[in-house]
């Protein structure tokens, strides 16, 4: 068990919080999304509330190590000033003699700072220690709220653990409860929903999960490379053809393990991927010069099927192009399937999936959805994520 922000004592002190605001922006610098701020907001208020400084730090895009203005925190720094009703200081770098100056000047307990992205130095993504020193520096504790960040041994996420107490906010607190502990002990039935594009990224969890779960429903593009596999004609559909062999492989370990894996029966296809191409539903074959975007009526009613009596529900992997309306269906069916079962523990992996249920308006029907992209996966597939492993012990 990792300690937590509970765990300290935080009046009167600067808590330096690792966050993940790796937000969207658009062109013109206006933020698309803002779930990963508003996810991190309890643990910020937490350590207002108990009279703490708090000192924030992040990311923000891929700068390579050099200043990026496109890829300044200034618009998250107002926003998260909109969010929490007080001033929050932006400041000019990360380290650095002139951000001290900077923290020195802040008003005592009950300000709020965020520092300049932490990729404009180089040293950050390299975790080198005298940054890392650097960065604790602005702090009495550290707190790592940035599970989005967690499967990346940086020096704001693990490097600085090394000089200061350590602990996990409440985000990362829920995201280690969710996709931690239920799945190592899930309630049974457990079903695993997978989709996207490629098998290839999913590999490692599907291993991971043949240990645990009774099923396995199949569907986005990754489920052409597996029915290739058994045979059935796909017409055009993405696949794999490096992946057959994975594929089958998975297929045969899930028979051996008496993990049943569903597969879709029938397809929503077009001759090409645009929304005004004429669609058909087809299956369980495929026509030459077709593909498929989604998966079809009677699919939507066997995976509903499958999951009616599950008790843990995993979802990673939209089941369609869920982006274009009209290939939308089949992941639809799926989140309001989810959102319905009221008895089953239901977690959402982030990236692609948590975008997908959150602009169906089921985001508050879940139990768990996950703020991180990368890092949901690398979860998921059993790895140890550097930014949990690196927190105190309670
Ligand atoms: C994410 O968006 O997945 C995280 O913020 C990590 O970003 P990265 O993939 O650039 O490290």
């Amino acid at each position: 068990m990792k300690k937590t922000i509970r765990d300290f004592e935080l009046k009167g002190k600067r808590v330096l919080i690792r966050v993940d605001f790796n937000v969207p922006l658009d062109k013109g610098l206006n933020i698309t999304d803002d779930t990963r701020i508003r996810a991190s907001l309890p643990t910020i208020q937490y350590a207002l509330d108990q009279g703490a400084k708090v000192i924030l730090m992040s990311h923000l895009g891929r700068p390579e190590g050099r200043p990026v203005s496109s890829m300044s925190l200034s618009p998250v720094a107002k926003r998260l000033s909109e969010l929490l009703g007080r001033e929050v200081a932006q400041c000019s770098d990360c380290v650095g003699a002139r951000v001290k100056e900077e923290l020195k000047g802040l008003d005592g307990s009950g300000s709020v700072a965020l520092l300049e992205n932490l990729r404009f130095n180089p040293n950050e993504e390299k975790n080198d220690a005298n940054f890392a020193k650097a960065l604790a520096e602005h702090g009495d504790v550290y707190i790592d709220d940035a599970f989005g960040s967690s499967h990346r041994a940086h020096a704001s996420i693990e490097g600085v653990t090394r000089y200061l107490p350590s602990g996990a906010g409440f985000l990362l607190e829920k995201e280690i409860r969710y996709l931690g502990e239920t799945l190592q002990n899930p309630r049974k039935p457990f079903a695993a929903i997978l989709g996207g594009s490629k098998v290839s990224d999913k590999i490692r969890v599907v291993e991971n999960l043949l240990a645990k779960v009774d099923k396995i429903l199949i569907g986005g593009a990754m489920a052409y490379t597996f029915l290739r596999v058994q045979g059935v004609n796909i017409g055009n559909s993405k696949y794999e053809k490096e992946r057959l062999d994975v594929a089958r492989a998975i297929l045969q370990k899930a028979q051996e393990k008496k993990v049943e894996i569903l597969l879709p029966v029938d397809h929503l296809t077009v001759p090409k991927v645009d929304e005004n191409a004429p669609t058909k539903i087809e299956g369980p074959f495929i026509s030459e010069g077709r593909l498929g975007v989604d998966i079809g009526p009677r699919t939507i009613e066997l995976f509903g099927r499958a999951l009616d009596s599950a008790k843990t529900v995993v979802w990673n992997g939209p089941m369609g192009i869920f982006e274009m309306k009209l290939f939308s269906k089949g992941s639809y069916a799926i989140a309001e399937k989810l959102s319905q079962l009221k008895e089953a523990v239901t977690i959402i992996g982030g990236g692609d999936t948590a975008a997908c249920v959150t602009s169906f308006g089921f985001e508050g029907k879940m139990s768990h959805l996950s703020t991180g992209g990368g890092a949901s996966l690398e979860y998921l597939e059993g790895k140890t994520l550097p930014g949990i492993a690196a927190l105190q012990d309670k």
